[in-house]
C-alpha cells in the first residue's frame, strides 16, 4: 500500500534573495505561511555553518510562528546540535556540509562518519527530534543508517535530476532500489534535491517515499508565477503521480 506523500517546502532561497541586499525583504517567515496555505505539509530550512541563507533568527521565528512541522537541515557539528536541542524542531535532517560548495553536493558518508554521527543521532532522538540522514541511493549507506538507529533517510535525487537519457533511467532505478530496500528495513524514506516540475512525477510514483523536500526550483519558479502557484502546481504533480500508483487520480 503506497504511503501518503508529504511536501516539505524548503525556503532557504527566500533568505538567499533577502541576504543579497540585507534588510528584511523577502521574509522567509512570510514564505512559510504562504507555503502552508498553498498545500505544504512541512517547512524545511538549512542553517548552514556560514549562515549564507537562513540565520539563527530565522530559525527562532519559524519555530515560534509556524503551525507546520519544521525540518531543520543541519551539519553534524556540536554547534548545530546545540541549536537543534535548544529549538527542538519536529525533525532534523543531517546533511554533509562543505564551505566551498554551492549547495549540498552528494549525500552524507554514514559509514565513514558513524562515530561522529552516533552521539548526535542519540541526543536528537532523546529530545524527541525525528532524525533523518541525507544519503545517496546506496545500499551500504542505508545499512549504516539502520545500524545508527536513524528512523528516516532522505535519498539524494540530485544526480537523477542532473542526468538525461539512459543515465537518468539508471539513476531512477538506483533510487527505486534504495527506497524499497530502506522501507523493507522499516526506515521511513524521503527524497529531495534538484526536483522540479519535470522530475517530480517519476520520484513521486515510487511508493515507498513519504516526503519530498523541494526548494530551489519552487522559489525560482515563483519569480514567474508566484510562490502560491508554484507550490500548488508541484503539489498537484506529486498528487497525480502518486495517484497513478493508488489508482485515485485527483481533478
Ligand atoms: N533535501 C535536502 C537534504 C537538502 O539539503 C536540500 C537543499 O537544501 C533539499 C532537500 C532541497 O533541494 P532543492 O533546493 O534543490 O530543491
Amino acid at each position: 500500500m503506497p504511503e501518503i506523500l508529504r511536501l516539505g517546502v524548503n525556503i532557504d532561497h527566500v533568505a538567499t534573495i533577502r541576504n543579497a541586499r540585507g534588510g528584511h525583504h523577502p521574509d522567509p517567515l512570510r514564505a512559510a505561511h504562504l507555503a502552508a496555505k498553498a498545500g505544504a505539509d512541512g517547512i524545511t530550512a538549512h542553517l548552514r555553518e556560514d549562515r549564507r541563507h537562513m540565520t539563527d533568527t530565522d530559525i527562532e521565528s519559524l519555530i515560534a510562528e509556524i503551525n507546520l512541522p519544521l525540518n531543520l537541515e543541519m551539519a553534524a557539528t556540536d554547534e548545530m546540535l546545540k541549536i537543534a536541542l535548544k529549538h527542538r524542531p519536529h525533525a532534523a535532517c543531517i546533511v554533509p556540509e562543505k564551505r566551498q560548495e554551492r549547495t549540498t553536493e552528494g549525500g552524507l558518508d554514514a559509514i565513514g562518519t558513524q562515530n561522529n554521527l552516533m552521539p548526535i543521532i542519540r541526543s536528537l532522538t532523546e529530545r524527541g527530534i525525528r532524525v533523518s540522514l541525507f544519503i545517496e541511493a546506496d545500499i551500504e549507506q542505508i545499512d549504516a543508517a539502520k545500524n545508527l538507529g536513524a528512523p528516516v533517510v532522505e535519498i539524494h535525487t540530485g544526480a537523477y535530476c542532473d542526468a538525461s537519457g539512459i543515465l537518468r533511467r539508471q539513476e531512477l532505478s538506483r533510487i527505486k532500489k534504495a527506497a524499497s530496500y530502506a522501507a523493507d528495513l522499516n526506515i521511513e524514506v524521503h527524497a529531495g534535491h534538484g526536483l522540479g516540475f519535470d522530475t517530480v512525477g517519476e520520484v513521486a510514483e515510487i511508493p515507498q517515499f513519504t516526503e519530498l523536500n523541494i526548494g530551489h526550483f519552487l522559489i525560482g519558479e515563483a519569480i514567474f508565477g508566484g510562490l502560491d502557484s508554484s507550490i500548488r502546481r508541484m503539489r498537484s504533480l506529486m498528487d497525480n503521480a502518486r495517484a497513478t500508483v493508488t489508482g485515485e487520480r485527483s481533478a
